[in-house]
């Protein structure tokens, strides 16, 4: 597995790759890799003759207030566990390597990243869309793997892929969780044991929605009452959102039509959580 810190070396084995005619399966990353991201690795391993995973934290995507200083690293625990599967290359840059000095050119994504999570994190989908378009024009790929459960930001880079004319696949992978449940995140190590308990109710009351979806509820706001009901009850919580959109747009909905997507946010203690539920 090729350790890779430049991106002049890592365009370098993407540009040989492909001169190979070899496709090549990207997984971008932070970091402080969990089962969910191994989950993307092993899915690109099997569809690509290459597989290159990032590791960069990126500065650009976190508000000021927000946990960049804190966010969990874990390099040579990542390495492990990468050149267990077998990646091809890991590409670790810097931040003065991936924004020199003068950088200047950023994506603004427009609406699609000011709704849902983008209301409280401003800034933060143009952050992400501005990475990673410099990740594909590094990496080269042909594929690339994101977990569902960021769905806004895989309707961000599906956009951002569309809207640039980038010749790249993305392939969105199911939410890997644990075995209560809770959605598998790097950030779910902030959480101390009594938080890791009272996190499940994120899960618990995405299938109170659902159920009440199954039932026949066609009003959002009924969906949205039961579900804000069984979060109140879990005292350690504190509701930012709860929303049912429509999948492709992430336009809020009123009636129910399916399919639709449940998606929310919820701080349990410090800690922001996210998830969702695609409902057929
Ligand atoms: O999902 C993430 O880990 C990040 O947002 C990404 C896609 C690697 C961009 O920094």
């Amino acid at each position: 597995m090729q350790v890779i810190r430049t991106i002049k070396n890592m365009q370098t084995l993407s540009k040989a790759l492909r001169s190979e005619k070899k496709t090549i399966g990207f997984v971008p990353t932070m970091g402080a890799l969990h089962e969910g991201h191994l989950s993307l690795v092993r899915r690109s391993k099997n569809e690509n003759d290459a597989t290159v995973v990032s590791i960069f934290i990126n500065p650009t995507q976190f508000g000021p207030k927000e946990d960049f200083k804190q966010y969990p690293k874990d390099e040579k625990g990542d390495l492990n566990k990468l050149s267990g599967l077998n990646v091809d290359a890991v590409f670790i840059p810097e931040a003065d390597e991936m924004y020199h000095d003068g950088f200047n050119t950023t994506i603004n994504i427009g609406h699609i990243g000011e709704i849902l999570c983008g209301a409280s994190r401003h800034g933060h989908f143009n952050g992400v869309a501005t990475v990673v378009e410099k990740l594909f024009n590094i990496v080269m790929p042909d594929k690339t793997y994101f977990g569902q459960k960021d769905f806004q930001q895989t309707v961000v880079i599906k956009k951002l892929v569309k809207d640039l004319n980038f010749n790249i696949d993305i392939i969105v992978c199911p939410t890997v969780r644990e075995t209560d449940w809770l959605a598998m995140s790097s950030r779910n190590s902030y959480l101390n044991n009594e938080e890791r308990k009272a996190a499940t109710i994120l899960y618990k009351a995405l299938k109170q929605g659902e159920a009440l979806l199954g039932r026949g509820a066609d009003d959002v706001s009924d969906v949205r009452r039961g579900m804000k009901a069984l979060i109140k009850s879990e005292p350690l919580a504190e509701i930012e959102y709860i929303e049912v959109v429509e999948p492709r747009t992430l336009q809020g909905i009123e009636k129910i039509k399916k399919p639709v997507v449940i998606c929310l946010a919820v701080k349990i203690g410090k800690t922001r959580l996210i998830d969702n539920l695609v409902v057929e």
